[in-house]
């Protein structure tokens, strides 16, 4: 195929339907085309994402590396990482929810119903439910809410219950919630604006889960401070765990070393490539920021 110099996108990237010119690779640039791209709140927007059936492999914790389109006219540079909200491989869609803030994100939020979008993933190690886990507990706040919500699918696929607790400033960006509850997870909700979200309360919570046998393993995203709770708790009654880290990416599989975090590994300090060998990583080797 000829590149058309008009073209937006490179011409090796899938559109839903395309025959796939490699179908034992995991990992493709594809082009999706925008079915909705909708508010759920002020802060935050959901879009849903036709693509190539190569893409709907990407599953919970994974990621997509977004071109984004500019808000403004001027290039927007870097591909922008983004955790896989949900797959729904009937309708051979994939969804992000995202909060419009940076350049990158609010050109994301010009984007109309039939509107190319490039994305290119899916990448990275994502959640794992081992054998051994029949119920867990995912606690997240704000936008780590996102990364952690197609875990209640993946429990769902595999039987297994869900306690989500979602933290948020109030009530309004409390988001979501019918995602997990939709799934069968049963929620609780901790807000800045009662204090409910405070530490202890969080601990008490979780000490409440744990006694009544629903703490199998842990699952965090989106804050320090609830990381370093789940980790002590972890720790006292031996509850594996996993957390979706974030870091600022440029090439996101592995080449550049941009995202290198410290890890802590049998008592050594480690550095790791959140993109490649994350973003989900063992919640107690996580140093935290
Ligand atoms: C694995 C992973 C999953 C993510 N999942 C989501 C999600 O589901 N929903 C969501 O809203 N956001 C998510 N983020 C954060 C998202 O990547 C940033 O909000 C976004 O890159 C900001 O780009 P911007 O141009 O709007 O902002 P700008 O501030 O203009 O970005 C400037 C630069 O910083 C980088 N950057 C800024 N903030 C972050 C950040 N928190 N993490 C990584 N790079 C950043 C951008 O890539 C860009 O290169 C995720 C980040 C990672 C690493
Ligand atoms: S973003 Fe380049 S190595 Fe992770």
């Amino acid at each position: 195929m000829a590149l058309d110099l008009n073209d937006n996108y490179s011409n090796r990237a899938l559109r839903a339907g395309d025959p796939d010119p490699d179908p034992g690779r995991p990992v493709g640039e594809f082009i999706g085309t925008v079915r909705s791209n909708a508010w759920v709140n002020d802060e935050y927007k959901h879009v849903v994402l036709k693509l190539h059936e190569r893409a709907l492999k990407a599953y919970a914790g994974q990621m997509f590396h977004l071109l984004c389109p500019s808000p403004d006219g001027a290039e927007v540079w870097m591909r922008r990482p983004m955790s896989v909200y949900r797959v729904d491989k009937a309708a051979g869609e994939v969804e992000f929810l995202y909060k419009a803030e940076g350049r990158g994100t609010r050109g994301m939020a010009t984007l109309q119903p039939g509107d190319d979008f490039n994305i290119a993933g899916p990448l990275g190690v994502g959640f794992r439910l081992e054998p051994s886990f029949k119920n867990v507990v995912v606690l997240g706040r704000g936008v780590g809410l996102a990364t952690l919500a197609p875990l209640s699918q993946l429990a769902a696929e595999q039987g297994v219950g869900v306690t989500a607790i979602l933290s948020a400033r109030h009530q309004g960006v409390v988001m979501s919630k019918e995602l997990f509850e939709g799934l069968g997870a049963r929620t609780l909700t901790v807000l800045d604006s009662d204090a409910t979200s405070a530490v202890e309360n969080v601990e008490r919570i979780l000490e409440e889960l744990i006694a009544a046998g629903k703490a199998d393993a842990f699952f965090t995203c989106g804050s320090n401070r609830l990381l370093k709770l789940m980790q002590r708790l972890g720790k006292k009654h031996n509850i594996p765990g996993q957390v979706a880290m974030e870091q600022i990416m440029v090439c996101g599989f592995g080449a550049c070393y941009v995202c290198v975090r410290t890890f802590e590994v049998d008592g050594k300090r480690v550095l790791k490539r959140v993109c490649r060998d994350g973003p989900v990583f063992n919640m107690q080797e996580a140093v935290g920021w």
